[in-house]
């Protein structure tokens, strides 16, 4: 047994859940009203005005977030939507609901974000959207991305899984794009257990989201319970069960007045594995680039291939050993054997991403963790990466 075993096993992630939001989840039971209605429009709000939108829109994931955006945006069959293969399968996955093709741009060459000279390589007169990832939290380069959208006649759709609260050249994610797209999964900064917010300042395009997240029926339908409603609707468009619900909302509300002291703490426990990482060698640190304020939603590690002697799975299952759960963000789009047959993608696509994934390592990372957490899981990397140098 190596002496940096924990007795404990450090999870990857766990959820802050407080009794505020038990609480509200419990009156949301109590009222009657489980489903969209009046707490998810609170919600909508806060969440509007913490980000400087003017519309927010509660909605089941982000994934429902893109889906909804290609859909008002108009973007179908014979599209392209030009995006980043350094992202969950979900991006992807939205695109393709759609008929639209999607098209790879590499990452950056030391940073997963989408790299804006390879997006411009890949415009045509077919390109709709460009689809950038702000990954773990970190801005893309929005300004460079937004000049090449506006010459080719396109708009930018972000997905902000990771990025909230973040903020590019001062202005907060979520202000920027046509739409930005934020998850609210368990394991995400803030979490509703499992939801979206699409967020615009359009609104046409708020209004069309509206529409089809509740199977395309004319406007407030919802309220067709309530006093205020009435049983008669229309449908006017194809629309999806992409609503969020008040049960869901109710978390939310608590778990967005506690994004400052959460991520207060994020920001702590990254310092803090960096003070410990940053003299290790074979190491390298995450250093996303640009003037831009990162939301800190993973802390992934890359290990030098010519310094570190074993293969990077292999340091997970050795830190598994030593009570320290991981993860790796992400399997490239490309490398995914659905979208290699259906587009034809290949692993040696985009080069950038593929190295960066082969050499990543996702640490614990959530505000729940205290400080001797973050030295142990830094401990344990470092003997191991110590042990195994060339
Ligand atoms: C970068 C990215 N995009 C999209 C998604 C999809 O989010 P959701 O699970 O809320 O649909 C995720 C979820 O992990 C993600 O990490």
């Amino acid at each position: 047994m190596s002496d940096t075993r924990r007795e404990e096993f450090l999870a990857f992630h766990r959820p802050s859940i407080g009794e505020e939001e038990i609480a509200e989840v419990a009156d949301t039971l109590r009222s009657g009203w489980l489903t969209l209605g009046p707490k998810t429009a609170r919600f909508e709000e806060k969440f509007a005005e913490r980000v400087g939108a003017r519309h927010a829109v509660g909605l089941s994931s982000c994934t429902a977030a893109l889906h909804l955006s290609f859909e008002a945006l108009g973007i179908g069959p014979g599209d392209e939507v030009i995006t980043c293969p350094y992202t969950f399968p979900a991006t992807v996955a939205s695109i393709l609901y759609t008929g639209a093709t999607p098209v790879l741009a590499d990452s950056l060459a030391g940073y997963p974000n989408i790299d804006p000279e390879s997006v411009a390589a890949r415009v045509t007169e077919r390109t709709r959207a460009i689809v950038p990832i702000h990954f773990a939290g970190a801005p893309c380069e929005m300004d460079a991305l937004q000049s090449i959208a506006d010459g080719a006649d396109a708009v930018i759709v972000e997905d902000a899984a990771h990025a909230l609260p973040a903020a590019y050249k001062g202005r907060s994610i979520g202000s920027i794009g046509r739409t930005t797209c934020f998850s609210l999964y368990a394991g995400k900064n803030i979490t509703t257990g499992e939801g979206g917010m699409l967020t615009t300042d359009d609104d046409d395009v708020a209004a069309a989201v509206r529409m089809r997240r509740l199977h395309g029926m004319s406007r407030d339908a919802w309220k067709r319970y309530s006093s205020a409603g009435s049983w008669y609707y229309e449908i006017h468009a194809l629309g999806f069960k992409y609503n969020m619900t008040d049960i869901n909302a109710a978390i939310g509300l608590h778990q967005l007045d506690r994004l400052d002291e959460f991520q207060e703490r994020r920001v702590r426990l990254v310092g803090l594995y960096n003070e410990a990482l940053e003299s290790v060698p074979g190491i390298r640190l995450p250093e996303p680039p640009g003037e831009i304020e990162s939301a800190w939603h993973l802390y992934v590690v890359g290990l030098d291939p010519d310094r570190v002697a074993v293969p990077r799975d292999q340091v997970i299952e050795m830190l598994r050993e030593d009570n320290i759960g991981t993860s790796v963000h992400f399997i490239p789009a490309h490398h995914h054997p659905y979208f290699q047959e259906r587009l034809g993608w290949r692993e040696d696509d985009c080069p950038n991403a593929s190295a960066l994934y082969r050499s990543a390592v996702s640490m614990p990372l959530f505000p729940a963790m205290d400080d001797g957490d973050v030295i142990a899981a830094a401990s344990s990397l470092e003997r191991i990466v110590r042990e195994n140098l060339r």
